[in-house]
This record gives C-alpha cells, structure tokens and sequence, in this order.
C-alpha cells in the first residue's frame, strides 16, 4: 500500500486531521488500534470552543452538532454556599462554548469517513513506525492476521497518550515535561435531566465537584477523590449524598438523583513534550500534551494541532513550502503551554488539596472570591475557558 500521509489512531485528533486532510486534496489512511464500538462508545469529557465548532462546522462535520449541541453563555462557580456565574459571553465579546460529547463529534467523524470513502482501518496491531528521518518512511502493521506496509511520505502520531508514536521517537530528541495531581475525578453519567442551564465548578472543603451534562436527559457530574480510589468503596448512595455535601449552597439548588449508568476514576495529570515533531513524524493531540480535565482543553487542543499540521502539509503539497511544517511544533506548543497553564490554574484553584497546609487552601479561595469580584480576573478566566483565537 502506498499514501501520503499515514495517521495513527481515530480519535478526534487522527480523525478530524483525516478530514481536513481530504479537503486539501492529501490522501491519508488511518490506523486504529480498538474496534468501531469501542471508539464511539468511550465517554470522554464534552465541551467544545467555540473555534472548534467553527472548525468542525467549516469541515462539514457540525450538523448533528449544530442540531444537538447545547450552547452555554456562561459557567457557575459554587463556593462558600454561594453560586457566582461567569457570563462568559459578555466578557468575550459574543463567543459561546457547546456541550457535546466528544464521542459523538467521535461517532459523526466515522460515518462521515464512510461515506467520503476515506481509508480507515479498526483492530490493528503490532504497529511500528520507520525510517522516520528519511523522506520515505513506512508503517508496519497487522490487520486481520495479514501483516502489511504501507509506504508514505508524511506520519502523524495521533494515538494518544499510550500511543506507540511518542515512543517511537529517541528519548534523547525528546524533552518532556509533566506533573501528576495528587487527586483524580470519580465520575459518573446519571439519567436525570439537567437542574441548571449550565456547568457548576464547586469548590468545597470536602471536595472539588462538577455539574455538566450531556443531553435534556443525561447529567454529567464529577467528585473529587484518591487516584486510587476504590470504585467499590462507592456505592450510588455515597455518591450522591457526596454530591450533594458539595454542592450544598444558599439557593438550595441541587442536582437531580437518577439511575447511574457508568462510573468511573479519571486521573489528574499535566504533561508536554517538546518538540511535537521528529523527521516525518509529526505528534498531534494526547500523544503530545495531557492536560488536567478542569478546564476542559484536552479535546481542544487536539483541534488546534491538526489544523495547524493540515495547513503545514497542504503547502506541501499545493506550493511545495515547507517553513509551516518546520514550526508545527513551535507554532503548535505556544497554544499547549497556555492551555497547560490554564488547565493548572483551574484544577490548583478548584481542588482544596489535603497535601497542603491551610494557608494554600486560603490562597485558593481568596483566589476564586477575586475571580467572581474582578471583571479583570473573571474575563482572563473566560477568553482562556472559550478558547484564544487561532494563530494559524
Ligand atoms: N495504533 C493505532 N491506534 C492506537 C494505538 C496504536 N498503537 N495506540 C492508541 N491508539 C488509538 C486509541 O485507541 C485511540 O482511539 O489512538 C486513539 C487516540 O485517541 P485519543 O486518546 O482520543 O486522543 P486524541 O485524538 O489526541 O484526542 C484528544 O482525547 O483523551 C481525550 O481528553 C482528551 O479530549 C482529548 C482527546
Ligand atoms: C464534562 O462534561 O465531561 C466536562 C465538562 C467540563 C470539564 C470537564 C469535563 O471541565
């Protein structure tokens, strides 16, 4: 087999690159490790910038979006037994984000890909990268029981964390950078309608917890807890009067109890590796940079790096540049360590921590009592929360 560009892994990352790829006239053939269910099916976090819905919208790829979406003009901080929102719309000048599952933008991009025709293989293994430094490089891998290569001219690693494509890179070519929380999120997805328009970010003593949601039907919430918590230490009974502990506040509003359909412990980590390039292999997404849930980039940020890297090898192709391929990383990472650094301020500001001394739990409160006062604070809040502009 023979490409241009092969794209490791389907998930957005690897998917919407696919897409803008085939606009541009690229030819690219993605390689998933998981089955099609598997990929459609796994819950991820669920909030959209606004410039990735335009950029979704722009690639044809927005209109069960558009028709199911939820789009939020705001958020509330609940601390201290009250609730303060953030009119995020007001302090952006008209910019909105979208609630939306990431396994549905998931489940849209696949059909999609089926229908335009686009080469997309589920349940490969023994995937390997070579001849990266080369400009023909190739990829081995099995798909049901036949090993096979494919020749190309351009890689791009979007598997990832756990991805093979960060790892195929020399460790002396690489720096990486990264911190572990020491906290995670129990989350769970209950079928009972949503009680308030919009997400609530409460800090309380107990615990950091989060009110989202997925659908008219479905609420999303999160609790703090231990990386290594015990999911059977948490019956649906604990869970929700754990909830409601935290959510507990002066209007008396309260998430709506309803029969939990999943649980699950979500780790709590930074991370960046620099550059996101090595030869012909360009990183993209989670394989690159992680970023704590808090403030809700992870998706985001694998948006922004696959249309810089679709425009860099467009000009390949189309004008024979290549200067937006040599500053894919640098052009990219400006964008991650912002986001990194918003991420870290959200989780830092929202989760007491029980490591710490009391005089830290002080600063973070005194914190969030300047970002409900200050139109300053809350506005750097809300231009970081719906997303900078593209620099692209
Ligand atoms: N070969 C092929 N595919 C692989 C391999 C491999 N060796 N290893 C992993 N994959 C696949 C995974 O099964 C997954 O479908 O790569 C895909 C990577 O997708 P994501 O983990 O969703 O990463 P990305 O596309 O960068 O999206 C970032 O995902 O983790 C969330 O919150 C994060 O929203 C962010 C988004
Ligand atoms: C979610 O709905 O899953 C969600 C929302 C906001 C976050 C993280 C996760 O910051």
């Amino acid at each position: 087999m023979r490409t241009q560009v092969v794209i490791i892994g389907a998930g957005p990352a690897g998917l919407l690159l696919s897409h803008l790829l085939r606009l541009a006239g690229v030819a690219s053939v993605v390689l998933e490790s998981r089955s099609r269910e598997h990929c459609e099916q796994r819950i991820r976090a669920g909030v959209l910038e606004q410039g990735t819905v335009d950029t979704l919208t722009q690639a044809g790829l927005g209109s069960r979006m558009q028709r199911e979406g939820l789009v939020h003009h705001g958020i509330e901080l609940l601390f201290e037994r009250t609730r303060h929102r953030i009119d995020l719309t007001a302090l952006t000048g008209g910019r909105a984000i979208t609630v939306y599952g990431q396994h549905e933008v998931v489940r849209d991009m696949i059909a999609a890909a089926i229908d335009h025709q686009q080469p997309l293989y589920f349940d490969v293994s023994a995937v390997s990268l070579h001849d990266l430094t080369t400009d023909k490089p190739w990829v081995q891998f099995t798909h049901e029981g036949i090993a096979q290569r494919i020749d190309c001219e351009f890689i791009a690693g979007c598997d990832g964390f756990h991805g093979i494509s960060r790892d195929s890179i020399p460790a002396a070519a690489l720096q990486t950078f990264e911190r572990i929380y020491p906290y995670a999120w129990l989350g769970i997805l209950a079928h009972a309608a949503p009680t308030c328009d919009e997400l609530v970010y409460a800090h309380h003593e107990r615990g950091f917890a989060l009110f989202s949601m997925r659908s008219p039907e479905l609420t999303r919430l999160y609790l703090q807890c231990r990386p290594d918590e015990d999911l059977a230490q948490w019956p649906d009974q604990r869970v929700w009067a754990e909830l409601h502990a935290r959510f507990d506040n002066a209007d008396g509003w309260l998430p709506a109890i309803g029969e939990i359909a999943q649980k699950g412990v979500t780790p709590m980590r930074s991370f960046v590796c620099e550059p996101m390039q090595y030869g012909r292999l360009f990183l993209a997404g989670d394989a690159a940079h992680i970023v704590p849930p808090t403030g809700a980039k992870g998706m985001n940020l694998a948006v922004a790096d696959v249309r810089v890297l679709s425009k860099a090898l467009a000009a390949h192709y189309r004008d024979g540049r290549d200067d937006l391929l040599a500053a894919y990383s640098s052009t990219c990472l400006a964008r991650v360590w912002r986001a990194e650094h918003f991420s870290y301020f959200m989780t830092n500001m929202l989760h007491p921590s029980f490591d710490d001394t009391p005089f830290v739990n002080r600063l973070k409160l005194s914190e969030l009592r300047y970002v409900a006062r200050s139109d300053a604070a809350a506005r750097m809040l809300a231009e970081n929360y719906v997303g900078l502009p593209f620099d692209d």
